[in-house]
C-alpha cells in the first residue's frame, strides 16, 4: 500500500533510511484490525488499490472529475460496502463521515487518462478551445484567456506558473485575441514565438498550462483547505500523506508539515520552537523523491515529491500558514 510504496522509494532513492520508519509504520497502521482511509485524489484508483488489499481496510475515495466515477464503479463491485466513492472537492473533504479514520492521502496533479482526454486540453497536443477544468469548475481557461485584463493575466502567469516572460506573452495575448478567439495551438504558438529556446528538455509552454490550470481549479486553495480540512478530521494518531507534483505544491506542503513539527536540526543556540505550535510528528523531514528507475519507468514521476506527518494534537491553529500563501490566493481571487 502507500505505506509500502514510501518505503519502497526510500530505499530505491537512497536519500533517507528507512527502516525505523517503516518498522513505525508496519506496526501502526497494518494493524489486525485495519482501518479507514480517505484517498482524496482517486483517479484511477491506484493508491486505494493498495489500501483495499488488506481486507480489513476501507476506503472512502473522492475525485473531482465526474469521468472518474467510471472507473470507481468496478471498485464497488469488487470491495462491495469497503469501498465508496463521491465526485467530491477534497477541500470538502470535512462533508464526510468517518469511523476509525486511520490516514488521508493527496495524489497532486492530473492523472494520465486526465491528459490523454485532449478535450480536457491539460495536454500540449490538445486542440481546439482552451478548457483545463479538472470537474466542478465555475470557468475554463478559454475564458480567462478571452475576458481577463492584460495586468492579471501577468499576475497569473508570473505568480502561479512563475514565468518570466509573463509580460510579453500576456501582451500578444491582448493583441491577437482583438482579432480572433485564441485556442490551444495559437496560445501554443504564442509562447513558442516569444520564449527563447533554452532547455530543451521542459517544453516551452509547461508554466503558462501550469499557471492557468491552478487558476481555473483554484489548486492553492483547494490544497489549503484541503490539508487543513484533513487534519480537523483526523483522529489523533493518524497519518497525512501527500505527493506534490509543482514546487508550488511542495512549497506549500513542506510548510504544513516542517512549521508545524518539532525542528530537530535546530542548533542549541536557537530559541526552541513554540511548543504550542507543535502538531505533527514528522518520521523524515525531507522529501521522499522518486528513484532513477521509477523515473525512467514512468518520466512524469519526475518532479514529485512525498511528505507525510503523523497528527498528534487536536484544536489547532493554522492561520500562519494561511497568511504565508495569501499572496497567492489573491491572485486565484482576481476577478476577470
Ligand atoms: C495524480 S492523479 C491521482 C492518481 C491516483 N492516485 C491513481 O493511483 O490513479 C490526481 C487526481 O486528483 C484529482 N484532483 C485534483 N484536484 C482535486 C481536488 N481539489 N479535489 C478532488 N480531486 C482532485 C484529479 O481529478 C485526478 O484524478
Amino acid at each position: 500500500m502507500i505505506f509500502e510504496k514510501i518505503n519502497e522509494c526510500h530505499h530505491k532513492s537512497g536519500k533517507n533510511s528507512f527502516s525505523s520508519t517503516s518498522k513505525w509504520i508496519r506496526k501502526y497502521y497494518f494493524p489486525s484490525y485495519g482501518g479507514t482511509f480517505i484517498d482524496c485524489t482517486f483517479g484511477q484508483g491506484g493508491y486505494s488499490k493498495k489500501i483495499l488489499e488488506n481486507k480489513k481496510n476501507k476506503v472512502i475515495a473522492l475525485d473531482r472529475d465526474p469521468n472518474v466515477a467510471y472507473h470507481s464503479s468496478s471498485f464497488i463491485k469488487k470491495y462491495k460496502n469497503r469501498f465508496s466513492f463521491h465526485n467530491l472537492k477534497f477541500s470538502e473533504i470535512n462533508k464526510l463521515k468517518t469511523k476509525n479514520l486511520k490516514g488521508i492521502i493527496f495524489d497532486l496533479g492530473y492523472s494520465m487518462n486526465q491528459i490523454k482526454n485532449l478535450k480536457m486540453g491539460l495536454s500540449f497536443k490538445s486542440k481546439g478551445k482552451l478548457n483545463m477544468k479538472m470537474g466542478l469548475n465555475n470557468f475554463s481557461s478559454h475564458d480567462v484567456i478571452s475576458s481577463m485584463s492584460k495586468e492579471n493575466l501577468v499576475k497569473v502567469f508570473k505568480f502561479l506558473g512563475e514565468e518570466k516572460f509573463s509580460k510579453p506573452i500576456a501582451n500578444r495575448i491582448i493583441k491577437e485575441r482583438k482579432n480572433k478567439i485564441i485556442n490551444t495551438e495559437d496560445l501554443i504558438n504564442i509562447i513558442e514565438s516569444i520564449k527563447p529556446n533554452k532547455n530543451k528538455k521542459i517544453n516551452k509552454s509547461t508554466q503558462i498550462f501550469q499557471s492557468l490550470r491552478i487558476y481555473v481549479n483554484k489548486e492553492i486553495s483547494e490544497l489549503i483547505n484541503g490539508l487543513i480540512n484533513a487534519y480537523n478530521i483526523l483522529p489523533t494518531g493518524g497519518i497525512i500523506v501527500v505527493v506534490s507534483f509543482h514546487s508550488i505544491e511542495d512549497k506549500i506542503t513542506k510548510f504544513f508539515f516542517n512549521n508545524y513539527s518539532k525542528n530537530e536540526n535546530s542548533s542549541r543556540y536557537f530559541p526552541e520552537t513554540n511548543k504550542n505550535n507543535i502538531y505533527f510528528n514528522l518520521l523524515n523531514k525531507k522529501p521522499i523523491i522518486p528513484s532513477k528507475e521509477e523515473i525512467s519507468l514512468n518520466p512524469p514521476s519526475r518532479s514529485s515529491k512525498l511528505r507525510y506527518g503523523i497528527k498528534i494534537k487536536h484544536n489547532c491553529d493554522f492561520s500562519e500558514l494561511i497568511k504565508k500563501f495569501k499572496y497567492l490566493i489573491d491572485i486565484e481571487d482576481l476577478k476577470f
